[in-house]
């Protein structure tokens, strides 16, 4: 039995002991943090360390992305520190071939490397649809086609791809996914939507994030994404933007539905990682989003937890209400973190000047400056380019590989909608002879849409792959013959008993794509009246970006499907058509009576729903 004292001290020996126990405890802990926590503690304290040592010049310099096409000297991206390039819809180096590619990155980051502090760039691209600027990788479908095909497994594995190809180039970050859930076809812009139901651009968004950020170049630095635009982009009331464009139009929606509706889908892509989120042109409620701190730092960084970077659209700054310097203030202050200053003239040296200018005038503070730097070097560093900026040419071989081709023609034929089919269905592959019409039959410009090669996309053989033609005479047997004729005329009556006639967009981009008038080509409906005149059924295959107003025409074709923009592997299509795979594509979006009423029409003025699919 121990006495009072004797027990005071035994108090004391095992309380201590307890400490000793609960000190050990606490040493194993923090020794052992989850791998991703101790690397984040140890990037926060690089990060931290550089800044420290950054003069006010190389912190505005790293919040700077200019278009490389528009370099006064390359020197400047060392003497300015600048933080970024990007390759703009076009923006090609000399020779439009993947090793020019990566000379062309290799090139501007070695000379960024020789930057006081030796901070690398980091190097965008619009890799919307395949690594789409550069000859010869693999095209896959726009998101219109990919949200028909409503295959979240699939998305990732296109995103994966493009990504490998776009890290085969050297290059660091894809302007992708976008997140708009477009409502109003008469944008341009639809077709980068993966559907009207955000529920269904949450899903595959996510999926997208995962997939483009699940790479890592051969010298080891990751591929990022970027969310786009940041918020409401196809929300828009037609006609209210700058010159009726709805890229710049205003958003009405109150904070509660945007937050029930819009806000979802980019919680998706935070909780998936995303790197990077890009504001959008539009307004929201009359406030450009470009210069709303209440979306991009209160809602954005605060509410929803984004630790990224915000970067702005092209020139997205120059349209908030004042002159530059005063455009600069809002948007830096409303949580812009870096500026993609672009166009001829040196912008980014007038832009850098009035940055400084307005940290110096005490108009930003050095507070928000450090916190848009920090966030925009803790990005390059846990994605490798301070470890391995620049890249060897061992993947270049993966761009436009069989296994990427393959993978997109699976995209087409998921993405192939029947809507129409009064058994022509599948076809045979004994056919006598098949005529094939219509001016997307044997284009794959057409086939591929905007974003292709060059920014508005183009006509004809604008890079490699098979057109829907190529893909018909590969899938029917050798006695079978395939005529084809653009205009369904030059042929007689009774050549076959059923014509193919591929009709629909031809490429756009952005504005190029706003239109007030979804009708069909008076052209493309002569095609068909040629060949029905002739007795022939009709097999139409829509190429577009958008439903169209088919409900005038719909009762005189014997089958329709709508392909959307597939990209290069058009033999998609015939495997559906031949049968050699059941069609599976279901609507992304509704399809009105009158296309011009978007998603918004009422049930009763629907040809077909959303999610409709034979
Ligand atoms: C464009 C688009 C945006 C794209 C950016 C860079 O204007 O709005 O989606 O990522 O500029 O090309």
């Amino acid at each position: 039995m121990l006495s009072f004292g004797n027990k005071k001290t035994a108090f004391m020996i095992i309380s201590f002991q307890k400490n000793i126990f609960l000190i050990f405890l606490f040493l194993i802990a923090s020794s052992c943090q989850s791998p991703n926590n101790s690397s984040k503690s140890q990037i926060n304290k690089k990060v931290d360390e550089l800044i420290s040592k950054m003069t006010l010049a190389e912190k505005v310099g790293q919040m700077t992305q200019v278009d490389q096409r528009f370099l006064d000297t390359i020197s400047d991206l060392s003497t300015f520190s600048i933080g970024s390039l990007l390759s703009g819809g076009g923006s090609h180096p000399s020779v439009n071939q993947p090793q020019s590619w990566l000379d062309m990155y290799n090139k501007y980051q070695s000379q960024s490397l020789k930057n006081r502090l030796g901070i690398p760039l980091i190097y965008g691209i619009d890799a919307v649809h395949g690594h789409n600027n550069v000859y010869g990788a693999t095209i896959f479908p726009h998101n219109i086609g990919l949200g028909a095909t409503n295959n979240s497994k699939l998305v990732y594995e296109v995103s994966r791809a493009t990504s490998i190809e776009v890290a085969a180039t050297g290059i660091d970050w894809t302007f992708s996914p976008c997140l708009s859930s477009p409502e109003d076809f008469r944008w341009g812009r639809t077709y980068e939507g993966f559907s009207s139901d955000p529920k269904i651009v949450e899903k595959l968004g996510r999926s997208a994030v995962e997939g483009y950020q699940s790479v890592q170049s051969s010298s080891g630095k990751k591929v990022i994404a970027c969310a786009k635009h940041f918020i409401g982009d196809g929300n828009t009331i037609f006609g209210t933007g700058m010159k009726g464009l709805l890229d710049r139009g205003n958003t009405i929606i109150t904070a509660d539905d945007l937050k029930a509706k819009l806000i979802p889908k980019y919680q998706a892509a935070i909780e998936a990682n995303v790197q990077t989120i890009m504001a959008s042109y539009n307004s929201w409620n009359g406030t450009k989003c470009h210069a709303s701190k209440e979306l991009l730092t209160d809602l954005l960084k605060d509410e929803m937890g984004f630790e990224g970077f915000v970067i702005s659209d092209w020139q997205g700054i120059d349209e908030i209400p004042g002159n530059y310097k005063s455009d600069i203030i809002t948007s830096i202050n409303a949580g812009i973190d870096m500026v993609m200053v672009s166009g001829k003239g040196q912008p980014y040296k007038k832009f850098m000047r009035l940055l400084t200018e307005n940290v110096e005038e005490g108009s930003i503070s050095m507070e928000r400056i450090d916190d848009a730097v920090r966030r925009i070097l803790k990005v390059k560093f846990s994605n490798g380019l301070f470890k391995s900026p620049i890249v060897g040419n061992q993947k270049l071989d993966l761009i436009g590989s069989k296994k990427h081709r393959e993978i997109a023609r699976q995209a087409v034929r998921e993405s192939v909608v029947v809507l129409k089919n009064d058994n022509i269905l599948p076809l045979s592959k004994k056919l006598k002879s098949i005529v094939v019409a219509g001016r997307g039959a044997d284009n794959l410009g057409m086939q591929c849409g905007g974003w292709t090669i060059n920014w508005q996309g183009g006509q004809g053989d604008i890079t490699i792959g098979t057109t829907i033609l190529d893909g018909i005479k590969k899938s029917v047997s050798d006695d079978t013959n395939v005529i084809y004729s653009k205009d369904g005329s030059d042929f007689a009556d009774n050549e076959s008993d059923l014509a193919i006639v591929v009709i629909g967009e031809d490429p756009y981009t952005e504005f190029f794509g706003d239109k007030d008038n979804l009708d069909l080509l008076n052209e493309d409906i002569a095609t068909i009246n040629n060949l029905k005149n002739k007795g022939y059924k009709v097999l139409v295959l829509l190429i577009s970006g958008r439903p169209l107003n088919i409900a005038n025409h719909i009762d005189d074709w014997d089958a329709f499907a709508a392909i959307w923009l597939p990209g290069t592997e058009g033999d998609g299509v015939s495997d559906i058509l031949f049968g050699d795979f059941e069609s599976s594509g279901k609507l992304p979006y509704p399809w009105p009576l009158k296309a011009e009423e978007g998603a918004k029409a009422d049930e009763i003025s629907l040809l077909y729903n959303l999610g409709f699919g034979l």
